[in-house]
């Protein structure tokens, strides 16, 4: 008796941490992938460059053209070309919706089922070809989603009281078809309350949030450009010395590629050319910014006088080009070897 006793009290609090880890498992990626979404909606809404349109190299629009010729669901993104802004946006607040709904457990296998649906769609278009494959992020994304997919999210969650709740009521006599009904309504305005929150500060943050002064990633020669044109004379395409300020930048386009070069000047008199295509997967650098270019997609930065990588996950600098200054004018030469 003793002994029964004695095994019983030291499988007890044993087992009641097993099952309290066992149900709390998926808790850590639940907050993880909630607030990680919530965060890159918020970052879109309020960058100036997301919604900035065709003239834009880190536009939404600018990000899906230089995607649409290497995805293997290239063929797809037509309409995200010819609407940008109503895609950008839902991409946005889709990533907001999922992120609410995961975080506060709220329709938790419809978020997930969201989640990796947006990862799936950013991984074929965006990080498709990075190499090794487990650098891409969006595919780590998708494969995270997944037990959120089969599991839902039943603890510490609105799913997890609504689904507490029905068991009383079904306790106490009432019919499934009333537990149905009142958990699905409930659920419903529970969605439609966090919906509109959700939709109020995007909206807010979409209108109040962006830097208006941030220097526009402008490619030129692309429709709707706010740069400079440049003059193509004697071979490069050039621009005035004054479009190029020290620490910034002014965009031509390669004759050769057709690619968006970045004219910078990191130091005062000195000059040269890079290119804007992010040596990882592919995605448009954004403009210099404090000695530095960086890549939107996956978070590479390069270091704005000679291109070298700063931080990866790209491992190869950016092409550098030349520049001469001819009077007032700075004239883009040819790549140079690296
Ligand atoms: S495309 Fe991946 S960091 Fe630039």
């Amino acid at each position: 008796m003793a002994a029964g006793t004695r095994a019983r009290s030291t499988a007890g609090p044993t087992g009641q941490w097993k099952a309290t880890g066992s149900r709390l498992a998926l808790l850590p990626l639940r907050l993880f992938l909630g607030v990680t979404f919530v965060y890159a909606a918020f970052d879109k809404l309020s960058d100036t460059h997301y919604l900035a349109g065709a003239g834009d190299a880190a536009s939404f629009y600018a990000q899906t053209k230089a995607a649409k010729g290497s995805s293997p669901i290239g063929w797809a993104l037509g309409p995200a070309l010819d609407a940008p802004t109503f895609f950008g946006l839902l991409i946005a607040f889709g990533e907001l919706a999922v992120g609410l709904g995961t975080l506060f457990g709220l329709w938790g296998r419809i978020a997930a089922l969201g989640g990796a649906l947006l990862s799936a769609t950013l991984w074929l278009t965006v990080s498709f070809h990075t190499t090794p494959y487990y650098l891409g992020n969006d595919l780590a994304y998708l494969m995270a989603w997944t037990p959120l997919l089969l599991a839902g999210t039943p603890v510490l969650s609105v799913d997890g009281y609504l689904a507490a709740r029905a068991e009383r009521d079904r306790g106490r006599g009432l019919a499934e078809d009333a537990v149905r009904r009142r958990a699905l309504l409930d659920g419903g305005i529970a969605a439609v309350a966090l919906g509109g929150a959700g939709l109020l500060s995007g909206s807010l943050t979409a209108t109040l949030g962006r830097d208006e002064n941030a220097a526009p990633a402008t490619a030129a020669g692309t429709p709707g450009a706010t740069s400079p044109v440049p003059q193509e004379q004697n071979g490069g395409p050039s621009v005035p010395a004054a479009q190029v300020p020290v620490g910034g930048s002014a965009t031509v386009k390669d004759p050769a590629s057709g690619d968006a070069v970045y004219i910078v000047q990191p130091a005062a008199g000195q000059y040269a050319g890079l290119s804007s295509v992010c040596t990882h997967s592919g995605c448009a650098v954004n403009p210099p910014k404090d000695g530095q270019l960086y890549c939107p997609c996956h978070g590479s930065k390069f270091d704005a006088a000679t291109g070298a990588v700063i931080t990866g996950p790209a491992v190869k600098p950016l092409p550098k080009y030349t520049v001469t200054k001819n009077g007032d004018q700075l004239r883009l030469g040819p790549q140079q070897k690296s």
